[in-house]
């Protein structure tokens, strides 16, 4: 079974311009211990959709409409308000946008770090605790780990804090961590080190790791699996391999061929001619149908179906059917 399965989710938000379907019938899953990578157009419902898993949505306008989040087994969906704060920060961790921003900067570490293990495990003795938030901090490379507890987030390096936050998200033994584009605040050497912190934590505890991010050649190198999102609704997904290398989808692969090369000069990148399609207003059929070189008449009066060109690998295109 996997870990998360996403099956047929509408998420929308109630708005003065009308109904925005941010996620309109998605469908992933991700296994234990694997990197799924969401890629997809800014305003695709790449946030929505994670936002959906831990019941976050702006309030009042969101709202998850209908469709499943199994979470090892069990609809988040269903879940009370109260059941779902014992899965936030305990089995579902959080690698916030902004790292620089997300400690408070009025505590020490020690108090940052432990109270998510007090409250999700219970622990209470000051002695157990400290242990513990230092093993942690010793597993994210932190040096001197003692006496980084006292410090104040200001008194930490960038680097230093990244790794804090890293450390916070798998304090309570997690096993699923949501990343929505962590690196985006960050200059590209911080980057690189951050992307190594969060590839150790996943392999050093084994945890399942769902990624949003603009940067496909980033996804192609940490990611297993990739879903590509196209105005709330999933038309493509498969390995990294199959969607990298055996591109079928007109979307995914005007992403693919957006990235650019690093060996050659190119005077400009290709990019994806006209608009995504305003949420609030859908066209008929396929919804990348306009902006589409393939586009057939069947496109622009159906949206297709899901057709799996092989296990795992699945588009939504009549090309394929
Ligand atoms: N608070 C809000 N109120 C109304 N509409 C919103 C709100 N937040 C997002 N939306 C709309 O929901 C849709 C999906 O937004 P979402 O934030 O999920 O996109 P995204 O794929 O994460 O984009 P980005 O890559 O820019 O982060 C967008 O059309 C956006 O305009
Ligand atoms: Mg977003």
């Amino acid at each position: 079974m996997a870990l998360l399965e996403i099956e047929d989710l509408h998420t929308y938000l109630y708005t003065r311009w009308g109904t925005v379907k941010a996620v309109d019938g998605t469908s992933f899953s991700l296994e234990r211990g694997k990197t799924l990578g969401l890629v997809g157009e800014s305003g695709c419902g790449k946030s929505m959709t994670l936002l959906s898993i831990l019941r976050l949505l702006p309030w009042p306008a969101g709202r998850i409409v209908s469709g499943r989040i199994l979470f090892d087994g069990e609809d988040l969906v269903q879940k009370s308000e109260g059941e779902l704060e014992k899965i936030r920060g305990k089995r579902i961790g959080m690698i916030p946008q902004d790292p620089y921003t997300s400690l408070n900067p009025v505590f020490n570490i020690e108090k940052q770090m432990t109270e998510p293990i007090q409250i999700h495990l219970g622990l209470k003795k000051r002695q157990v605790l400290k242990e513990r938030v230092t093993e942690i901090l010793r597993k994210v490379r932190i040096g001197d780990p003692e006496k980084r507890l006292e410090c104040y987030p200001h008194q930490l390096s960038g680097g230093m804090r990244q790794r804090v936050v890293g450390g916070i998200s798998i304090s309570c033994n997690p096993d699923l961590i949501i990343a929505d584009e962590p690196t985006t605040a960050l200059d590209v050497s911080v980057q690189a080190q951050y992307i190594n912190l969060i590839r150790d934590i996943q392999s050093t505890y084994n945890v399942a790791l769902l990624y949003v991010s603009h940067d496909l050649s980033l996804i192609f190198r940490i990611c297993d699996q990739v879903a590509v999102m196209y105005a709330g609704k999933i038309v493509e997904k498969g390995s990294v391999h199959e969607i990298f290398k055996e591109t079928l989808h007109p979307y995914s692969r005007a992403l693919v061929t957006s990235i650019p090369p690093v060996d050659c000069d190119i005077e400009r990148l290709p990019s994806i001619p006209g608009q995504p399609p305003k949420l609030f207003a859908l066209p008929q059929g396929c919804y990348f149908a306009p902006r589409c070189p393939h586009a057939m008449d069947k496109c622009r009066q159906a949206y297709p179906e899901e057709f799996f060109v092989s296990e795992g690998h699945s588009v939504s295109c009549w090309r394929y059917a």
